[in-house]
């Protein structure tokens, strides 16, 4: 088996790597990225891409159909990541998200990869005032710039020539744990990291809104089974929504498991707060049935704890984290500053 990560520098890369290093030992496994965030390495340990056979930098917007023969398959990660960059780098989400996307996929089917594993996300249900758990076949309500390039990406999966390969768009529901290169852009990341550097989680809204979440390691599980289904499975393309029903979670249970995994954090909680909107649940009844053994394993205690250990043992500290390199966006703003990249996210 030969795979292409694409997007394997960032924060589900190194994780998704070295499960499946794990799982396919005998693997040839090459990594493509751009390197927007390869030295915000967040781990004690060595970098994790000594695991790849061969790393490959370059932009995704440039791919060509020489860059996937031989492959086997193709895990694409690389994109404009969450909604505050989407916002920011608006048109260039559009062209890395939708269309690189896209060219990559029609290139691969092209170049006979047998299955391409698309990351989408849950987001593209927006938020539900209903409260029903939101599955496949119900509505898309994209709210943000980054929920509409996912949606556009899984349009044209379905409309191009699949050629025999499987693509199976997975919709993440919102990342969380630990991993070599940490993000702390994430709800349940930022709640651990001001635990451990204030004793304090100040939560916004009443906490009752819901929140579906996936360890970062359930999702490399899943990545797995995206690689290897046939396409009877869920069918030549396949959009599932990935995570479990018990990771629904409020944020309230979020700021409270995290207070209880590290002694002597307070968690204060507006309950003045007019009802917040942006509640959604997600219904992942069908990834259960179509992959029963590739389910997530972890907890939010697992979890939790994984973020405190990680995050102690590189001895972090930074109170003033929200304005570090783990988080996403100040990276690229402070790269595009010092003129390294261009407001179109191409090195200088
Ligand atoms: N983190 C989450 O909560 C979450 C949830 C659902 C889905 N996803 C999706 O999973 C994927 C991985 O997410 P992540 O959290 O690891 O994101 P990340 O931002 O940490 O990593 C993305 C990687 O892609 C690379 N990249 C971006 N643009 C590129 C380009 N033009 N050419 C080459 N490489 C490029 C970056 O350098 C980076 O290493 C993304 O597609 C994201 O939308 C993430």
């Amino acid at each position: 088996m030969r795979i292409l990560i694409t997007g394997n520098m960032g924060y589900v890369g190194p994780m998704a790597l070295r499960h499946l290093r794990k799982a396919m030992p005998s693997a040839y496994i090459a990594g493509y990225d751009s390197g927007f965030f390869a030295h915000c390495l967040t781990t004690a340990g060595e970098m994790p891409e000594i695991l790849l056979d061969a790393q490959r930098f370059g932009d995704v917007r440039k791919i060509g159909a020489g860059d996937l023969e031989g492959f086997d398959a193709v895990v694409h990660l690389a994109a404009v990541s969450n909604d505050p960059m989407g916002n920011r780098f608006e048109a260039v989400t559009g062209a890395i998200n939708h269309r690189a996307s896209v060219a990559i996929a029609e290139a691969a089917a092209a170049a006979g990869v047998r299955s391409f594993v698309f990351a989408s996300s849950c987001s593209v249900y927006g938020f539900a005032a209903d409260g029903k758990a939101r599955g496949e076949g119900d509505a898309l309500n994209p709210l943000t710039a980054y929920a509409r390039s996912k949606i556009a990406t899984e349009d044209s999966l379905r409309q191009i020539r699949l050629n025999g390969m499987t693509a199976t768009s997975l919709r993440f529901a919102t990342a969380c744990g630990m991993s070599d290169r940490l993000r702390l852009d994430l709800v349940l990341n930022d709640f651990v990291a001001c635990a451990l550097t204030s004793g304090e989680i100040t939560v916004l809204s009443d906490g009752t809104p819901w929140r579906p979440l996936i360890d970062v390691r359930d999702m490399a599980r899943a990545i797995e089974w995206a690689i290897t289904r046939p396409a009877e499975r869920g069918g030549q393309f396949l959009a599932v929504n990935v995570g479990s029903n018990a990771w629904n979670c409020q944020v309230k249970d979020l700021a409270n498991a995290v207070a209880a995994s590290v002694p002597g954090t307070s968690v204060s909680i507006n309950t003045a707060a007019p009802p917040d909107k942006r509640s959604y649940k997600v219904d992942f009844s069908l990834f259960k049935q179509l992959a029963p053994q590739h389910q997530p394993q972890e907890t939010l205690e697992t979890s939790v704890a994984g973020l405190r250990d990680g995050l102690r043992a590189i001895d972090f500290g930074d109170h003033n984290f929200r304005q570090s390199q783990l988080i996403r966006l100040n990276v690229l703003e402070r790269q595009i500053e010092r003129g390294r990249l261009s407001g179109d996210l191409i090195w200088q």
